[in-house]
């Protein structure tokens, strides 16, 4: 069986690539560098013994992906690749609608155009902004998003959906990730954010390191027990595991399913700053900031349907992701 992988590059996409060429699946990705860099495909070969096949192309350029579903035998795609910054999509909206939009409407007519019926695609748990209970299950309505690249993927699932109702024999699984973070044990693929870094995890690896003086702690006047937001941490090796699951559901089932991949379990960021000081031996310097803007309170996944139909669990702890994540920012800084 071979895959193709939009945006396989990157962080989520190379961990995906190295769990399906664990399982012996044949990996093709299709990406710009855009926002990732060509030596994570050499990380994925180090660790699987494998390169998988690669087209450094842009993904909503129509001719250059026909040539490659012309030159490869493709059985499904995983669609990764997308603009991924909640601010620059705030100052950069009719960028993002037209990047992230134009990639996945090429993608789905190439594809049916060569007649492949089966896609995972990369939602997120920002669809949930605007619902009030957690956890959220994925019956939750997403009721809007607080920003364009939330919006996209909103977008982007009703799309799916519709393709699904004009043809039965589509098989298209929506994943909202909750927040990925850690790194691969081997320290050869990570995260590469780049200037300095919006999410939590990679922030408080540069302030371990000293590139940033300390973190900031934005709000702590949330009606959470330390009053700091809540956030469902998943190690980024359980997420790409949960997309082999999902791979291994769509070749049994047809129509759109949509399931939620978290842990279940909430963190705080203080929660998340104690267990990276314990799990690596070291102190992060931090100040209480004003709440960011766009911010909610608490957000965290009801897991139940991606146990109990894809047969899939998170299984790394928060010391796990803290330690691989603080492995692989030294392993940058050997560079
Ligand atoms: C963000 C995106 C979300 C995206 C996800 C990918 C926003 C509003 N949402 O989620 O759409 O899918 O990343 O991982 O950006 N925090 C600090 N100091 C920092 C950075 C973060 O206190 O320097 C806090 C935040 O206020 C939040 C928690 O840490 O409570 C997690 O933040 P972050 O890692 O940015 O993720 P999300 O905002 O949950």
């Amino acid at each position: 069986m071979s895959i193709l992988l939009t945006g396989g590059v990157g962080f989520i996409g190379s961990h995906t690539a190295v769990e399906l060429m664990n399982q012996g699946i044949d990996v093709v990705i299709a990406d710009n560098l855009s926002n990732s860099e060509a030596s994570a495909i050499d990380g994925i070969e180090q660790i699987t013994g494998r390169r998988p096949v690669f087209y450094p192309i842009d993904v909503a350029d129509p001719e250059l992906l026909d040539d490659l579903f012309c030159e490869q035998s493709i059985d499904g795609v995983i669609h990764f690749a997308g603009y991924k910054s909640v601010g620059e999509s705030v100052a950069k909206p009719l960028q993002y609608y037209r990047n992230n939009l134009d990639t996945t409407l090429t993608l789905l007519e190439t594809m049916q155009k060569h007649k492949v019926k089966t896609l995972i695609f990369s939602s997120s748990a920002t669809v949930y902004s605007a619902c009030e209970q957690v956890p959220f299950t994925e019956e939750s309505q997403p009721l809007g998003c607080s920003n364009p690249y939330g919006w996209t993927k909103y977008m982007i699932e009703q799309i799916l959906k519709d393709l699904c109702v004009s043809d039965a024999d589509l098989s298209v699984v929506l994943l909202r990730y909750f927040n990925p973070v850690g790194a691969h044990a081997s320290g050869l693929i990570g995260e590469k954010p780049s200037g300095i870094p919006n999410n939590l995890m990679p922030y408080i690896t540069q302030v371990a390191s000293g590139i940033l003086p300390k973190l900031h702690v934005f709000g702590d006047d949330y009606p959470t027990p330390d009053g700091t937001g809540i956030r469902d941490y998943i190690h980024v090796v359980d997420l790409a595991k949960g997309h082999v699951a999902a791979l291994a559901y769509a070749d049994r089932h047809q129509g759109c399913e949509v399931f939620n991949l978290g842990t279940g379990k909430g963190y705080s960021v203080l929660d998340v700053v104690r267990a990276f000081e314990q799990a690596n031996d070291l102190s992060i310097p931090y100040e209480i900031a004003p709440r960011r803007a766009g911010d909610i309170a608490v957000c965290y996944a009801n897991t139940q349907k991606a146990e109990a139909v894809l047969g899939w669990k998170a299984e790394k702890s928060l010391a796990e992701m803290c330690r691989d994540s603080w492995r692989w920012q030294k392993s940058q800084e050997r560079e």
